[in-house]
């Protein structure tokens, strides 16, 4: 682990925060065993990850059959955090695992596409501003030293979890390799029931128009923000001084951006991804 500064490392050309993780845990992930039965969230962060963890658990466990865990974290572990981490080998069936790593660092199996794996992303411009705001609250991340700052060093990749950018475009160019399906947060602000259905779908579960409705209920930010197992309040005080759930909107970007952020933004979009398939519909 290359150390870039008191808050962040490098391993294989992605940035991890300090003390999360170690090169052994991560190349361990090389040789992990995936289930067929696995399901696997995958994002960049401040995509939308515990909403969607919230989901995720709900569908499972109304669907019947699934493990009670303390919290949604424990119950959706990330795959690549060494610290606190039990034995995934034992665990029952469903397995379901969070991560914010890139294709390269994924254990091989995930390629035979029978594990699920759904892939969120966000505007970027709204990414932006709820990673600054969590950067300010975690204990474990650096204090950006202004916005203008932490939007330059976000442009550049140096946060963690590296850049944006380059999340996207390997996921999506890799998506033939995987059995994965991509939202957006937008998506699931514009219409969360069709999100939860679109889930439901891809996992092959058939639940009735009550169930959908019930999981719905469980992932609105209000409720959501009331839900010990789901809030991330349970994260000592240390680590998340003020809410993990901050505002839950799209189009909070305008606040907070000049046009010239805006604009800068809206040209790395077309020259970092502009050649893609993948169409945005951010707002
Ligand atoms: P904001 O900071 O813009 O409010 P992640 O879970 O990947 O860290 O993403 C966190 C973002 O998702 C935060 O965005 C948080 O408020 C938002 N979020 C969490 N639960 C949500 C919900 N039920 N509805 C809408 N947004 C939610």
């Amino acid at each position: 682990m290359e150390q870039i500064t008191g808050y962040l490392c490098r391993y294989k050309n992605y940035n991890f925060a300090v003390g999360y993780t170690t090169p052994e845990h991560i190349d361990s992930l090389q040789s992990f065993e995936i289930r067929d039965s696995d399901v696997l969230l995958v994002t960049y962060p401040k995509s939308g990850t515990i909403w969607t963890q919230q989901i995720i658990i709900s569908i499972c466990e109304l669907d019947g059959g699934l493990y009670e865990y303390a919290n949604n974290l424990e119950h959706m572990p990330w795959l690549e955090y060494s610290e606190g981490r039990g034995d995934y080998t034992v665990r029952p069936s469903p397995r379901l695992f969070t991560s914010h790593l890139t294709p390269a660092l994924m254990p091989p199996g995930l390629k035979d596409k029978k594990a699920k794996i759904i892939y969120v992303m966000r505007n970027p411009k709204d990414n932006i501003v709820s990673y600054y705001h969590f950067c300010r609250n975690c204990g474990d991340l650096e204090t950006p030293k202004s916005f203008e700052d932490f939007f330059e060093q976000y442009l550049t990749g140096n946060v963690g979890a590296s850049s944006w950018f380059d999340h996207i475009r390997e996921w999506h160019s890799k998506r033939d390799q995987y059995n994965i399906l991509f939202l957006t947060y937008e998506d699931m602000i514009l219409d969360l029931k069709e999100a939860v259905t679109k889930i439901c779908t891809f996992f092959g579960k058939n639940l009735s128009e009550a169930a959908i409705e019930q999981v719905v209920e469980k992932a609105t930010f209000k409720n959501m923000k009331k839900d010990s197992k789901a809030n991330y309040k349970f994260l000592p005080q240390d680590k998340v001084k003020k809410d993990y759930m901050r505002k839950g909107k799209i189009g909070d970007w305008k606040n907070t951006f000049t046009p010239a952020q805006s604009q800068k933004v809206d040209q790395l979009l077309q020259e970092r991804l502009g050649d893609m398939s993948l169409k945005f519909i951010w707002e």
